[in-house]
C-alpha cells in the first residue's frame, strides 16, 4: 500500500508519498514545478512526478482537511464559500485525481486540518510520546490546538486534544493583518516583517502599546478585541513607521506563543515538544521554546504544504522512517562537491542544484546559492544577484559540532538542521553577511550525515579552517525555487552566475 497525502485548494499545495514500511518516497511542492508561488492547485507535473515513485498498485488518497468543515466555516465567518469547494475530486481536479488512482483503488480519505499538521510533526519526530502544539491562520474552525501524542502497543499514533482556540481567535491571523498593514503580503510575507522587527524601537514604542490596547483582548485565553481575518484599515497607527510595526507585532506574537506553549507545559504529560503550523516558522520566536521544553522537533515543513505529508501520515498510522528533507524533484548525479568548492575559491559565489529538492521553504542545500561568508564585500554581492531588501542577511550553514563554537544556540535547541531557530552569533564582524541587525543568525546545522552538503563543509573547512558557508535559496527574483535543470539554465543566464548539478 502507498498512501498519497494531499494539501490544496488554499495555497502552497503540496503531495507527498509514503509507503507501508513507514519510507516517505516523495514529498513536492506544485509551486516549484507550475512556477506559480504558493499556488494552491496541485499540477500536472508534480503529480506525475509523485507517479514515478509510487511502489503499489493500491493507493489511499489522504487530504489535509474536511472540506464541508471549511465550508461551513466560511459560511459562519461571511466569506464566499465556493461549492465546488466541498469536494476534494473537485479541488484536486478530476483528471488529477484519476490519474492518482488510474487502475488503483484510491479510496479518498479527510482529516481534520489541526490533526494533519500535528501528525507531520509528531510521526516525523524521534519522540515516543510529545505534547504536540499547533499554530496556524486557520483550519477548519481551529486556530491553536494542543494534544497528548503517543504510540499505542501496536506502534499507531493516539493524539488527543487538551485544549484549542477556535476563529477568529488567531495569533497567524494577527501576524498577517501586520504584515498587510505595512505593505507586505499576507500568507506570503511574513519572514520579511519578521526580519524587519529588529530595527524597531523597543518594546516601550507607543506603537506597541497601541497595537496591544487596541487589539489583544487576553494574553492569557489568545483572544482578540476584532476580527483579523481581513486585516486591519489603513488609518490603523497612521503614520507610524513600519519598522516599529514590525518590531510591536513580534512582540505580540512572542508573548501569544509563550502564553500557548507556557499552557502546552501545564496541560501536556510530555518532556517533549513538536511544534507545528505556519506560525512555526517564526524562527525569532522559536528561541523562546527551550523556556518550557528542552527536547523540540519542528519538522521542516511545518505549515500546509508540509500537512500533505500530515495526511499520509495519518493514512500509515505509524511513526515513518524520517532521515532528511531531501524528498521531492531529482536533480540525480553525485553532488558537485569539488567543483563547488573551486567556483567558490575562484568567484565567492556559486549556485548548487543537485539531489532531491527540499520539502519546505527553505533551501537546505540542494537548492542553494553559497558563498563565502567572510568579509565585509559579500551581503552586497549576493544581493546584487538576489536583488531584495538590503536590510535583510543572508544564513550561516554550518558543521553541526562548531556550531556552540560560533553562535550562542538558544536553550533547547543543539541543532537546528532545519533553519528552525535564531542564535546570537559570537563574532559578528567577522562574518557581517551572516548576521543580522539585533546579532542573530538564522542557522542551519549538518550533521554527520553522510550528505554531499555536509561532504562540502567538511572540505571548505580543511581548505579554510572556516567551518560555515553563506546559504540562500537559489531562485530568480519573484519565483519559487529552483527546481529542475532548467531552471538552474535560466537562473545562470539571467543573473550570470554559475549553477552547478
Ligand atoms: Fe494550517
Amino acid at each position: 500500500m502507498n498512501y498519497i497525502g494531499i494539501s490544496a485548494g488554499f495555497h502552497d499545495a503540496a503531495l507527498s508519498v509514503i509507503d507501508d514500511a513507514g519510507n516517505v518516497l516523495f514529498a513536492g511542492h506544485s509551486e516549484r514545478y507550475s512556477k506559480s508561488k504558493h499556488t494552491k492547485h496541485l499540477c500536472y507535473g508534480l503529480v506525475e512526478d509523485a507517479i514515478s515513485y509510487l511502489t503499489s498498485r493500491d493507493v489511499e488518497i489522504h487530504y489535509y482537511e474536511r472540506p464541508w468543515m471549511k465550508f461551513l466555516r466560511q459560511v459562519r465567518s461571511g466569506e464566499k464559500p465556493v461549492l465546488s469547494n466541498l469536494s476534494v475530486k473537485e479541488i484536486i481536479g478530476t483528471g488529477l485525481l484519476h490519474k492518482l488512482q488510474d487502475g488503483r483503488k484510491g479510496k479518498v480519505h479527510t482529516h481534520n486540518h489541526h490533526l494533519s499538521h500535528a501528525a507531520a510533526g509528531f510521526q516525523t519526530s524521534p519522540y515516543d510520546d510529545a505534547t504536540v502544539v499547533v499554530i496556524d491562520a486557520i483550519g477548519e474552525f481551529d486556530t491553536i490546538s494542543i494534544y497528548n501524542a503517543w504510540y499505542d502497543k501496536n506502534g499507531v499514533a493516539q493524539y488527543k486534544k487538551l485544549w484549542g482556540q477556535r476563529y477568529p481567535d488567531s495569533i497567524g491571523l494577527f501576524y498577517s493583518a501586520m504584515t498587510q498593514r505595512v505593505g507586505l503580503k499576507p500568507l506570503d510575507e511574513e519572514y520579511i516583517l519578521m526580519g524587519m522587527a529588529a530595527y524597531g524601537k523597543s518594546n516601550l514604542s507607543k506603537e506597541l502599546k497601541e497595537m496591544s490596547d487596541t487589539l489583544i483582548r487576553s494574553y492569557k485565553d489568545i483572544t482578540f478585541k476584532d476580527n483579523l481575518h481581513t486585516g486591519v484599515p489603513d488609518t490603523f497607527l497612521e503614520g507610524a513607521d513600519n519598522m516599529d510595526i514590525a518590531c510591536g507585532a513580534q512582540l505580540i506574537v512572542e508573548q501569544l506563543i509563550t502564553s500557548v506553549i507556557s499552557k502546552a507545559r501545564s496541560l501536556g504529560s510530555s518532556k517533549n515538544l513538536v511544534y507545528g503550523g505556519g506560525v512555526a516558522l517564526n524562527c525569532l520566536a522559536n528561541r523562546l521554546l527551550g523556556n518550557f521544553y528542552d527536547n523540540i522537533w519542528i519538522m521542516p515543513n511545518p505549515g500546509d504544504a508540509g500537512s500533505s505529508l500530515g495526511a499520509a501520515c495519518l493514512g500509515y498510522g505509524k511513526r515513518v522512517n524520517w532521515t532528511n528533507a531531501f524528498l521531492g524533484y531529482d536533480i540525480s548525479g553525485d553532488y558537485p562537491t569539488n567543483r563547488i568548492i573551486d567556483h567558490l575559491v575562484t568567484d565567492k559565489i556559486v549556485g548548487v542544484a543537485s539531489g532531491r529538492a527540499e520539502f519546505g521553504p527553505r533551501a537546505l542545500g540542494h537548492r542553494s546559492l553559497l558563498a563565502d561568508p567572510r568579509g565585509q564585500e559579500i551581503k552586497d554581492k549576493v544581493n546584487e544577484i538576489k536583488r531584495r531588501q538590503k536590510f535583510r542577511p543572508f544564513a550561516p550553514i554550518i558543521l553541526e559540532e562548531y556550531a556552540d563554537m560560533y553562535f550562542d544556540m538558544p536553550r533547547g535547541f543543539d541543532n537546528s538542521r532545519y533553519m528552525q531557530v535564531i542564535a546570537r552569533c559570537r563574532h559578528p564582524d567577522l562574518f557581517p553577511a551572516i548576521v543580522h541587525h539585533d546579532g542573530t543568525s538564522r542557522v542551519q546545522t549538518v550533521p554527520n550525515d553522510g550528505t554531499g552538503i555536509r561532504e562540502l563543509l567538511e572540505k571548505w573547512y580543511v581548505l579554510t579552517g572556516c567551518p560555515m558557508l553563506l546559504n540562500t535559496s537559489l531562485n530568480i527574483r519573484g519565483e519559487p525555487m529552483v527546481n529542475d535543470r532548467k531552471d538552474a539554465d535560466r537562473f545562470e543566464i539571467m543573473y550570470n552566475v554559475k549553477v552547478i548539478s
